[in-house]
């Protein structure tokens, strides 16, 4: 970093908008990875494009135990000292459960066009099975209406993380009898939902809270046995078709797609065996419920055959996986450098810091797969600690296009952590300068594979407000809206206000 851009970067992260208008200089442009201004001014989205935000259920309701809810796999890990920087829980959250309407009414000052949330499962059956608590239903029934009172786009994710407690006890996603509960709850929420929603996507990153919670352990519920991942994700992707089934069988509206997690991964050396292993990480971590859906086979994750016994794959499975989305929905926050590992002995795990940035130590993940990830940082780095490669979402949206045959896409989440807050002396605004020049720049990038012909109709920022960031707690700031915890009080941060002029003209220089 020369002594120009360390000044533009300290003055940023100060909160101090440097320029006018927020415009670029040439320095900001020579910042690695970054797009050059022209291409921020000449982007341009189609004119019915679905700007939109997202949150999850655990992440902003509170109200943990309100209303008949049971307890979930992330209320106990937060209430166990140690699993969270900080100490603190979602118990409280941003208050969502009480404060839905005013957060609805707030997405519409920032002229949001849909809304993507989460259902909390123990909130509708507190055990995970079983007759429905009608005040989980009634909540999410007055939730939906507030959202299409607005003029919202009510998007649901079905599974975003909070398994009910008593299902981890009958043996977690390992256990393939929870496919069957699961495709029961979904279709529980079409029954009750399904005349106003019609977006529906099953999971939140599926590789991640498998992976995470049972292969590497630093999720709940805490266990890092690669086996116990191996059957969490068959079990997941047999609850993925059951649950699509389910739903359409309960809504003649209804179209179900995906929440993915998906990082663009490049090989580290142009070699034959870095480029394999390149390809296996793509199909583990971006495609193994896609391909699984699309297709009802797996991809060519592992470096033999799948390990199908371990996985507890039987006869006629893939039959039961097979289940074409709608739509393909996935989230971008950052990129993956992937070497081959063949040769290394395995680790087994990895560890984690916030849900994107995996550190793997220097041998194999797993004897299966046999490679080894990690996230560069040749472009600044967000507070969160994930690099900012705008071209990624480039890269990304046109090889799944490619892949599968021109889906429509929607851009589930994407977004930066940074610690901004409201400062007296700017009369309490939030000049979160960081944030927006995050967004132009991606945003510029994803223009530019709809305009190369990608067929993308949503983009949702994560997260329409500062939110508990899961093992992070409240250490992380992801929201267009500032949250105060002490009082609940929101203050829209300067990027609120930009990405709610975005949505208006479909633009990014404004
Ligand atoms: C994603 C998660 C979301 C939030 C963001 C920062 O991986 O889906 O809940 O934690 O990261």
């Amino acid at each position: 970093m020369n002594r120009r851009q360390f000044v533009t970067s300290s003055l940023a992260a100060a909160g101090v908008t440097l320029l006018a208008n927020n415009r670029f200089t040439a320095a900001a442009d020579q910042v690695p990875g970054s797009v050059p201004s022209s291409s921020i001014q000449h982007a341009r989205f189609p004119d019915n494009f679905l700007w939109g935000t997202a949150t999850a259920a655990y992440q902003v309701e509170g109200a943990w135990n309100e209303d008949g809810k049971g307890e979930s796999i992330w209320d106990k890990f937060t209430h166990t000292v140690g699993k969270v920087k900080g100490g603190t829980t979602g118990d409280v959250a941003c208050d969502q459960y009480h404060l839905y309407r005013q957060d609805m009414a707030l997405a519409k000052r920032l002229n949001q066009k849909s809304y993507r949330f989460s259902i909390s499962w123990p909130r509708i059956q507190p055990s995970g099975t079983g007759v429905p608590n009608p005040k989980g239903i009634d909540h999410y029934s007055r939730l939906v209406d507030a959202i299409l009172e607005n003029g919202i786009r009510p998007f649901c994710t079905i599974y975003h993380w909070d398994l009910p407690q008593t299902l981890e006890e009958r043996g977690g996603w390992p256990n393939r009898d929870l496919a069957g509960y699961y495709a029961d709850y979904a279709g529980i929420l079409a029954k009750h939902l399904g005349d106003r929603i019609t977006v529906w996507a099953p999971f939140n990153m599926p590789w991640s809270f498998t992976y995470m919670g049972y292969g590497a352990g630093a999720f709940p519920p805490s266990r890092a046995n690669y086996g116990d991942f191996l059957k969490a994700a068959h079990t997941v992707t047999l609850a993925q078709a059951e649950a699509l089934r389910a739903i359409k069988a309960a809504s003649s509206k209804a179209t179900v797609g995906s929440a993915y997690g998906m990082c663009p991964a490049y090989p580290k050396s142009d070699s034959e065996a870095d480029r394999a292993a390149t390809s296996r990480y793509h199909a583990m971590n971006n495609v193994f419920f896609l391909e699984a859906a699309m297709h009802g086979r797996y991809p060519k994750a592992f470096v033999a055959e799948p390990p199908y016994e371990l996985m507890g794959f039987k006869p006629g499975d893939e039959k039961i996986m097979y289940a074409p989305l709608d739509w393909v929905g996935f989230h971008y926050y950052t990129r993956r450098i992937v070497s081959d590992a063949s040769n290394a002995s395995s680790s087994a795990g990895g560890s984690f810091s916030g849900t994107e940035i995996e550190t793997d130590s220097e041998g194999a993940r797993d004897p299966y797969t046999r490679f080894r990830a990690v996230m560069p940082t040749e472009g600044p780095v967000t507070e969160s600690g994930l690099e900012v490669w705008p071209r990624g979402i480039y890269d990304l949206v046109t090889q799944i296009s490619k892949e599968y045959d021109h889906p429509i896409i929607e851009i589930t989440e994407s977004g930066c952590g940074y610690l901004d807050a409201p400062y007296e002396k700017a009369n309490g605004r939030v000049p979160d300068t960081r944030r927006i020049e995050f967004f132009r720049q991606e945003l510029a990038e994803l223009a530019r594979a709809i305009a190369d012909g990608a067929r993308v109709r949503s983009f949702h920022a994560w997260s329409l407000l500062d939110n508990f960031e899961w093992a992070n707690g409240h250490c992380e700031r992801y929201g267009l809206i500032y949250v105060d915890y002490r009082d609940q009080k929101r203050t829209i941060k300067d990027s609120g206000f930009w990405y709610g002029r975005v949505s208006t003209s479909n633009r990014l220089d404004v």
